[in-house]
């Protein structure tokens, strides 16, 4: 049977470095409150002059990951783009990053799962692989938080934990009888916690959708109920990744490496405490990015792998993560 094998990693990161102190200019916030709330020490933003979107940044994270995976775009048989925060309304970000590629019909998909988009996305790859539909897939999180934050003090919850960021993955239907590739995933959604973080206008279901006094409206800014999504998150991550550890028929003792969602550094001590997981196998960067959404999964796989912090082959990882939807999961992995 074909397993689904990640011949190739990237990220990208924007250049300018934000850090606390320049959003304690912004609002009224300080940099002993951000480290002792959520762990983030700076992120990354795109170019204050714009022009720059989330395929922009998709585009170099992929270019690396080909490139390690030794394809030229031409190689590819489907783009999947997870993003919250699109370039345009519409078309996709998935459509631009193919054109970006200099590809002219290979299909692109978009997906809209938030925080969990990299693990929606990997799942849809696995069964696009072994339904023989795809053989080679570029999985693209990515994403450009800055230009949508409300730098006020109304807005500092949510505008301290966003960064902008890419992470891509090249993935390729591998025949084996090996016990490699997705070994379990168990993905959800519950639609009745939409109202914990959400972005309400423009919408469709406002006629019209956009209007001038917007701009003094607070629905055109994310909004969360951070202390709902964090005791979401710090129940749900430890019960799905007993689930997919059940269902791989694997131990804790097991895993070489967990690669959670970085939300808040709080919600992964405590996701790590609760799997009784020692530091060296629990991956944290929310220091240096803050929260890159679809995106944080894929660049801290792709620190790990050139920090060289598992084993060359056979190495076991758990990815999990929850945010906004509120859409959450967890999956085990096992590289070739
Ligand atoms: N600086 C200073 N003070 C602040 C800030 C800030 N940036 N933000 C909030 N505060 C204040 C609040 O106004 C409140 O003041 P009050 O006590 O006078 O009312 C006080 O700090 C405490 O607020 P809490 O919301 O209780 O603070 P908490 O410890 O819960 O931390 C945080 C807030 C960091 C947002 C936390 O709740 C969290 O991380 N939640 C989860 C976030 C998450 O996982 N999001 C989902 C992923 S993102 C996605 O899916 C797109």
């Amino acid at each position: 049977m074909k397993k689904m094998k990640i011949t190739g990693t990237g990220r990208y990161l924007p250049d300018r470095v934000v850090t606390n102190d320049y959003l304690a200019g912004l609002m009224d916030t300080s940099d002993e409150w951000i480290r002792q709330r959520t762990g983030i020490e700076e992120r990354r933003w795109v170019p204050e002059e714009g022009n720059v979107g989330a395929s922009d940044l998709g585009l170099e994270a992929a270019k690396i990951a080909l490139n390690r995976a030794g394809w030229t775009p031409e190689d590819l048989d489907l783009i999947i783009f997870a993003t919250l925060s699109p370039d345009i309304n519409f078309p996709g970000s998935g459509c631009l990053l193919q054109s970006k590629l200099g590809l002219k019909s290979t299909p692109a998909l978009d997906i809209r799962q938030q925080c969990t988009g990299f693990l929606y996305g990997m799942e849809i790859a696995d069964a696009y692989i072994k339904s023989g539909y795809a053989g080679r897939i570029l999985l693209v999180g990515s994403e450009v938080h800055s230009t949508g934050l409300d730098l006020t003090t109304r807005g500092r919850d949510v505008s301290v934990i966003f960064g902008d960021g890419a992470g891509a993955v090249c993935l390729e239907g591998v025949e084996t009888d090996d016990n490699v590739g997705l070994l379990a995933s168990s993905l959800h959604a519950q639609g009745d916690h939409a109202d914990a973080l959400i972005l309400e206008a423009p919408a469709s279901r406002l006629n019209p959708r956009l209007t001038k006094d917007m701009f003094d409206d607070a629905r055109i800014w994310p909004k969360m109920d951070g202390r709902n999504v964090f005791k979401l998150a710090i129940t749900r991550l430890p019960q799905v990744s007993h689930v997919v550890l059940e269902r791989a028929g694997l131990k804790v003792e097991d895993l070489d490496m967990v690669i959670p969602h970085q939300a808040n550094l709080r919600i992964n001590q405590s996701f790590q405490k609760s799997l009784n997981l020692p530091d060296e196998k629990m991956y944290n960067n929310i220091q240096k990015y803050g929260n890159t959404t679809a995106g944080t999964i894929p660049i801290a796989l792709d620190e790990v792998i050139e920090q060289k912090r598992i084993p060359e082959k056979n190495a076991t990882l758990l990815f999990a993560g929850l945010g906004a939807g509120v859409t959450w999961g967890a999956m085990i992995y096992r590289f070739f």
